[in-house]
């Protein structure tokens, strides 16, 4: 069993890593925490709880909102992308405010939201119970600003972090500039924190990324029951599938509006959780890598020593390959995966 922390901008993407994270066996959701990115810290909270409500996860897996703008700079969101509120043209959420939302988020007895940072520390504390427990991997699905804090903040626990596991960066690609990709273009000082810190990290970046597209016939099959009549089992459409059918629409649509992408849309933040779960269907290696700060054209791009030019050790953090870069995806394993996914779902 892998125990898991997520944090998460929800996002259209984020909101399958959720769904992964909540249904694949062999892991346990510890709990969400939200960050700002694709939208404001107010909505990105709200979308996790959103999510959490429809896919039916257990009760005790709660939202924790956090950080509201990076480290060192002023926050920017992605409307083009994913609709002012984050999750544009979802149906079959709840309202913002409504009871179920609301329930979502965890509080203290005296009714306060419990932040992302205290949720974390408590819930990774109490996994690895000193040693006798379990190593959590904290996985990153937005800009890196709360996972940054917790670095900072609670340096005794991080013996009890298995990984930190982000999407973001690009080999030579980027989303947002030529070069730059959105989660670390957002908070790039916190990007780096996390790849200066002593413990693995695993960056699932744009290149691959971009091979997991949710192309038509991935929608049909989600989607269309008529497409596998022919199968013993025939699963209806239900309110699930229409939930994520109406994400993969609009999503698909975004990034054909805005990247020109004709097949569909790339389910970035679900490799995240996808390579926790299961890490075979990747191939890697290991890096030195680095964010630039204060580039006049490059600003937020992650700079990969391919050559070993810096001739780094074998250690995580400031002096060593800090880094393994995953370099290409068994796609469709990956999305027989997400099916499964969305089955066990529709069966709770
Ligand atoms: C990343 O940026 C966001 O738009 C997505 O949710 C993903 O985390 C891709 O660059
Ligand atoms: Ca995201």
């Amino acid at each position: 069993m892998h125990f898991i922390w997520l944090d998460a901008d929800p996002g259209h993407d984020d909101v399958i890593a959720i769904l992964l994270a909540v249904y694949l066996d062999n892991i346990k959701l510890l709990g969400v925490s939200t960050v700002h990115g694709n939208s404001s810290a107010y909505w990105t909270g709200v979308n996790a709880a959103r999510a959490l409500y429809a896919f039916n996860a257990p009760d005790d897996i709660k939202v924790y909102p956090g950080a509201v703008k990076p480290l060192a700079r002023n926050a920017r969101y992605a409307p083009n992308i994913h609709g002012e509120d984050g999750l544009g043209g979802v149906v079959g959420i709840p309202q913002p405010e409504s009871t179920e939302t609301r329930a979502r988020f965890a509080r203290h007895e005296d009714g306060s939201t419990i932040s992302a940072l205290e949720g974390m520390a408590t819930a990774i504390k109490e996994t690895w119970k000193g040693g006798a427990g379990h190593k959590v991997s904290v996985v990153s699905s937005g800009p890196m600003t709360n996972i940054a804090l917790f670095i900072s903040t609670h340096p005794e626990l991080l013996e009890a972090v298995e990984q930190f596991v982000f999407m973001g960066g690009g080999i030579g690609l980027g989303n947002v500039t030529p070069v730059a990709e959105f989660n670390v273009l957002c908070d790039p000082e916190a990007a780096q924190i996390v790849l200066d810190c002593p413990v693995k990290t695993v960056m699932v970046p744009l290149n691959v990324t971009h091979t997991a597209i949710a192309t038509e016939t991935v929608h049909t099959c989600l989607c269309a029951p008529a497409a596998q009549e022919s199968k013993s089992n025939v699963i209806p459409s239900t309110d699930l599938r229409l939930m994520l059918s109406s994400l993969i629409t609009f999503f698909a649509h975004t990034y054909k509006e805005v990247y020109g992408f004709e097949d569909g849309p790339p389910l970035h933040d679900a490799l995240t959780v996808a390579f926790v779960s299961n890490p075979d269907l990747f191939k890697s290696r290991r890096y030195r890598v680095d964010v630039e700060l204060h580039g006049r054209h490059t600003t937020g791009e992650t700079i990969l020593d391919l050559w070993d030019f810096r001739k780094c050790d074998d250690t995580w953090g400031m002096e060593g390959k800090n880094c393994l870069v995953l370099e290409s995806l068994e796609v469709e394993r990956f999305f027989d995966m997400f099916m499964d996914c969305v089955d066990r779902c529709d069966r709770v």
